[in-house]
C-alpha cells in the first residue's frame, strides 16, 4: 500500500516533472493525534496539530498559538483566523477552565461555529459531528472528482467552480436527511468559508485551482501534504482579502 503510493509519485513526477515530494520541515513530521489527544470539526487546525504547529495535545490552545501556527504551517497572514478565535472565545465552548485558550474538541460544540452540512463530517443529529467521517466524505470526494484517473494537466485540480457545487449539494443532501437541519446563520455563512478555506490552503498560484491530491492529504488524513509537493515556503502568503474573494466567487456560481 505505501511502496505503491509511492512509487506512484514517483512515476507521476517523472511523466509531469513537478510535485516532487519534500520532507516535512523538523519538528514537524507527521504524527497523527494518540488517545488522549483532542481533536475538532476543523481539518486545518488538526492537521496543524498533528504536524506540531500547534500543541500535538490539542490543548490549551491560545490566540497566539494559532497566529504563529497558520503562518508557518500555511503561510497564512498571522491575523487572518482572529475572528474564527475571538468567534470561539465568544461562544464560551471552552471547557479549558481559562476563557482565553480551548481544547480542539471544544469546537464540536453544535450551533456555535459548528454547523450542519459539512463536507467531511456527520450531521450532530446523527451523533458525531467531529470526527472525519469517511462516507460522507465519499460524497464529497466523488463531487469534487478526487478519485478520477488524471488524464490532463486540468484533472488534476478541483476549480472554485467545482467546489461550489459540491458544497451547495453536501448542503442538500444533509437537509434531505436531518429532520433538525438548521440552517444557522452560522451554516449560511460557514458554508461557503470553509470551502473557500480549503481552497485558500491548497491553491495552487499557477492553476488558479487546488490541487486535488493535497485536498485528499489534508481532509482524509488530516496531514500537510509534503509528500504530495506542498511547501508552506512557496505558497504566496494567504490573506483575508483572498479568502472572501474566494467566497464571492463561490456564492456567484449557480448551483
Ligand atoms: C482559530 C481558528 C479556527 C477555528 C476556531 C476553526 C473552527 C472550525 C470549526 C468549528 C469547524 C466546523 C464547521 C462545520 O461544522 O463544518 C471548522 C471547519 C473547517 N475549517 Fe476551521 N477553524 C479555524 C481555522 C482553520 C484553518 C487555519 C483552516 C485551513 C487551513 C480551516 C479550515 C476548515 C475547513 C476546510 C473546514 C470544513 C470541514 C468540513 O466541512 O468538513 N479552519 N473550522
Ligand atoms: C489563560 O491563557 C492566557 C493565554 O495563553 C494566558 O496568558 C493566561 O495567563 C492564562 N490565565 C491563567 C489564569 O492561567
Ligand atoms: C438553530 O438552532 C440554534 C440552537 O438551537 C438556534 O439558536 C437558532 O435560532 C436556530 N436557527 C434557526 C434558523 O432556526
Amino acid at each position: 500500500m505505501k511502496l505503491s503510493f509511492l512509487a506512484n509519485i514517483g512515476l507521476f513526477s517523472l511523466a509531469a516533472g513537478i510535485a516532487l515530494p519534500n520532507p516535512a520541515p523538523k519538528g514537524h513530521e507527521y504524527h497523527p493525534p494518540g488517545l488522549f489527544d483532542s481533536r475538532s470539526p476543523c481539518p486545518g487546525l488538526n492537521a496543524m496539530a498533528n504536524h506540531g504547529y500547534l500543541p500535538h495535545s490539542g490543548k490549551n490552545i491560545d490566540i497566539e498559538a494559532v497566529r504563529s501556527g497558520v503562518a508557518a504551517a500555511y503561510n497564512y497572514e498571522s491575523h487572518v483566523f482572529d475572528p474564527a478565535f475571538e468567534a470561539a472565545v465568544n461562544f464560551k465552548l471552552t471547557t479549558t477552565g481559562n476563557a482565553s485558550t480551548f481544547n480542539l474538541a471544544d469546537l464540536a460544540k453544535h450551533d456555535t461555529i459548528e454547523f450542519d452540512g459539512s463536507l467531511s463530517r456527520n450531521d450532530f443529529f446523527f451523533g458525531d459531528d467531529n470526527h472525519f467521517n469517511p462516507l460522507i466524505w465519499w460524497t464529497t470526494a466523488e463531487r469534487l472528482g478526487l478519485h478520477k484517473p488524471v488524464l490532463t494537466e486540468q484533472d488534476k485540480y478541483v476549480t472554485v467552480e467545482t467546489a461550489a457545487e459540491a458544497r451547495a449539494a453536501r448542503v442538500k443532501d444533509a437537509k434531505l436527511v436531518n429532520p433538525t437541519f438548521n440552517a444557522s446563520a452560522g451554516q449560511i455563512g460557514g458554508s461557503p468559508a470553509t470551502t473557500a478555506l480549503y481552497l485558500t490552503t491548497l491553491w495552487d498560484d499557477k492553476a488558479g485551482a487546488a490541487r486535488k491530491s493535497w485536498i485528499r492529504s489534508f481532509f482524509e488524513e488530516e496531514r500537510i501534504p509534503y509528500l504530495e509537493g506542498y511547501s508552506a515556503a512557496t505558497q504566496s502568503q494567504k490573506t483575508s482579502d483572498f479568502v472572501f474573494g474566494l467566497i464571492g466567487r463561490i456564492n456567484s456560481v449557480p448551483v
